[in-house]
């Protein structure tokens, strides 16, 4: 099978290159990317696999994702802007890239005749919904530009299916961390950023009191179930959505304590105040996953913490 993947300079992406040039169904690996903030670094590693093909262009041009998609079998669709702040600061650009760059994306695998495409969606669809645990069938309303956008994504994915007899899977990520994920800059992720603190003795800035909850998932479980979309059997051209987590939550009080504990840090956190647009508590039902893509998560937050900090113990002095 021939895939591509956008965004793959990214964090997740990165980890499916990675992943997807290692596995026996998989013949070739294309990339899209436009640096945004991806970075050349995470391409390096496979820039000598004859099996690895990097095309510089952005998902805004309609030109650029027809030519990424010739010859292709799937698309793993990751190219986005992320980051709730990043969507209240600049919603057009959010927007432009999110939603439009999306439909491009849907558009030119279907005028190559492309059947099977997978994306990114995110848990930041569930908005206001308090119910708990969430589940695919039940969302509420959004809380900012980004979430909808990841919205807007699956009315689209939706109605391509629908029109176009594709079958695609949303999948809806649910704070994920792990190597190749960006710990600088105004709009990195919370676990990146605790780890930077602490390895570097600063203090993080915990937004709110602490306790608003999330579903950190390893970065593998990300990959493992795009993989699965990509390549399990599934009944009927359809658009299906996943929750792409671990099944359970932890505060970001706990989860400091964690990444100080594991480096011996003797940073303290400061407390701001809450941001708008966050959701506060965020705790995924996964049974839906399990039963159409056998996924089977890594759930071991410790030890997966362990190998992150690693990497960023490797990584950090060059980011
Ligand atoms: N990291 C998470 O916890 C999380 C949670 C929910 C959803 N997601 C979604 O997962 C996907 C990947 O996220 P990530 O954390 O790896 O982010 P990332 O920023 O590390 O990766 C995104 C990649 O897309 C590329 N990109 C951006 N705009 C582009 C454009 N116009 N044309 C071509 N490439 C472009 C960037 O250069 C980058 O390499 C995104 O769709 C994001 O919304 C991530």
């Amino acid at each position: 099978m021939k895939i591509l993947i956008t965004g793959g300079a990214g964090f997740i992406g990165s980890n499916l290159v990675k992943a997807m040039l290692q596995h026996p169904q998989i013949d070739k690996v294309r990339v899209l990317d436009n640096f945004a903030t991806g970075f050349k670094k995470n391409l390096e590693p496979f820039l000598a696999n004859p099996s690895f093909e990097f095309i510089e262009g952005d998902i805004r041009k309609l030109e650029d994702c027809l030519n990424a998609c010739k010859g292709m079998d799937a698309v793993c669709h990751q190219a986005a802007l992320g980051s709730v702040p990043r969507s209240i600061n600049d919603p057009l650009q959010t927007h432009d890239v999110n939603v439009n760059g999306f439909v491009n994306m849907l558009d030119a695998a279907r005028i190559n005749n492309i059947k099977r495409f997978v994306y990114a969606s995110s848990s930041s669809v569930y908005g206001d919904l308090t119910e708990s645990p969430k589940v695919e069938t039940k969302v509420g309303k959004v809380l900012s530009p980004y979430a909808s956008t990841k919205m807007t994504n699956e009315l689209y994915a939706e109605s391509y299916a629908k029109c176009y007899g594709m079958t695609i899977c949303g999948f809806r990520y649910f704070n994920v961390f792990g190597p190749n994920q960006d710990p600088n800059g105004p709009y990195a992720a919370v676990i990146p950023l605790f780890i930077k603190s602490a390895l570097t003795h600063s203090s993080p800035t915990i937004n709110g009191d602490g306790t608003i909850t999330r579903d950190f998932t390893p970065v593998t479980n990300v990959v493992n179930i795009n993989i699965s979309g990509l390549l399990t059997e599934l009944v009927g051209a359809k658009h299906y959505v996943f929750n792409v987590a671990c099944g359970n939550t932890t505060n970001l009080n706990d989860i400091w304590k964690l990444i100080k504990d594991l480096t011996n840090s003797g940073a303290e956190a400061i407390h701001g105040p809450q941001r708008p647009g966050d959701i506060l508590f965020s705790l995924a039902d996964i049974n839906h996953a399990k039963q159409l893509l056998n996924y089977e998560p890594e759930s071991d937050l410790h030890k997966e913490m362990v190998n992150t900090i690693e990497w960023y113990k490797l990584n950090i002095a060059n980011s």
